[in-house]
């Protein structure tokens, strides 16, 4: 692939500090020369601004203003990215995401080709800057990205993306309003008790052949609170049980087997709560899983 690495020190998306330092701890952990290692080429941006905003800021909820200012600096750098080679976001808090993935689905509509979402993460991140009680933007990415209401002050999402193109996997923290409003969505939607009755194989597998069958793009948002906070304690939003490092490692090979991810973030990384940068490592070493690193080599599928 040609990697595109494109930072976003996004810290706008809740209170607590520290992910405007994720995407320079990526590239301590050595993300670029493990992805080079592999065979990629790979070509680091540098850290994104975001677009000054004229907007007032909103009692209601925290940082609107840069939020909307880094939502809209995203979607032409993603755009753009998508055009260009594999885009690898590397965040900042979860309200990039609104930004890149919006990006990234504008390419996908100009190619005329559907823009599929795996959202891996503890959190449905599905409020609206009207449901949410945190008042943290990082909590509403996936339904501005579905076109619900109450993004007035962000730009249009240039293709709403259809929840039944969302797979969510690993949640197990939703609250009470996300939980109503997504009953009432087609999203796919595997919780940890699914994954602890059935495995976390079986769900992957189903949603890549309805991507594949679509001739569609994959994008990938890992949020580290997707990982059990044991093996990754370096975010602010930790819930105990999740992902197995082994879990996320399959997950990680499943999709490099596939051949269908065309973009990534890897987001809310918040360095300042690391211990000896391990979660970082732990990060990079999951990119380089889907990025191709195996223990040994199997028959692999490969897609036009
Ligand atoms: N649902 C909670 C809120 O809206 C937590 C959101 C956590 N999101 C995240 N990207 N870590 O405040
Ligand atoms: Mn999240
Ligand atoms: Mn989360
Ligand atoms: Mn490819």
């Amino acid at each position: 692939h040609d990697i595109i690495l494109i930072g976003a020190p996004v810290d706008s998306g809740k209170r607590r500090r520290g992910c405007l330092m994720g995407p320079d701890a990526f590239r301590v952990a050595g993300l670029a020369e493990a992805l080079e290692s592999l065979g990629h080429r790979v070509k680091d941006l540098g850290n994104l601004c975001p677009d000054p905003v004229d907007l007032p800021e909103d009692p209601h909820l925290f940082g609107l203003p840069e939020t909307v200012g880094w939502t809209a600096a995203l979607m032409r750098a993603g755009k753009e990215a998508a055009a260009q080679g594999f885009p690898v976001f590397l965040g900042g808090d979860h309200a990039l995401s609104m930004g890149s993935v919006a990006g990234v689905a504008a390419h996908a509509a100009e190619a005329g080709r559907p823009l599929f979402l795996l959202w891996l993460d503890a959190h449905t991140d599905f409020h609206t800057p009207l449901t949410t009680a945190s008042g943290n933007l990082h909590g509403v990415s996936v339904a501005y990205l579905a076109g619900r209401e109450g993004f007035e002050a962000f730009p249009a999402m240039p293709a709403p993306l259809p929840m039944r193109q969302v797979c969510m996997i690993g949640i197990r923290s939703v609250d009470p309003g996300e939980r109503e409003a997504l009953r009432e969505t087609e999203v796919h939607l595997y919780d940890m008790r699914h994954i602890d009755e059935h495995g976390i194989r079986a769900p992957l597998a189903e949603f890549l052949t309805r991507v594949e069958a679509a001739n569609g793009m994959l994008h990938v948002s890992l949020d580290v609170d997707f990982l059990d906070p044991a093996i990754a304690p370096a975010v602010g939003t930790t819930v105990p049980g999740g992902a197995t490092l082994r879990e996320a490692h399959l997950v990680m090979e499943m999709l490099c087997d596939s051949g269908l991810v065309t973009s990534l973030d890897l987001v809310e990384l918040n360095p300042f709560l690391d211990e000896r940068g391990r979660t970082a490592g732990v990060m990079v070493d999951l990119a380089a899983s889907l990025f191709g690193r195996r223990i040994f080599d199997r028959p692999t599928r490969s897609h036009a």
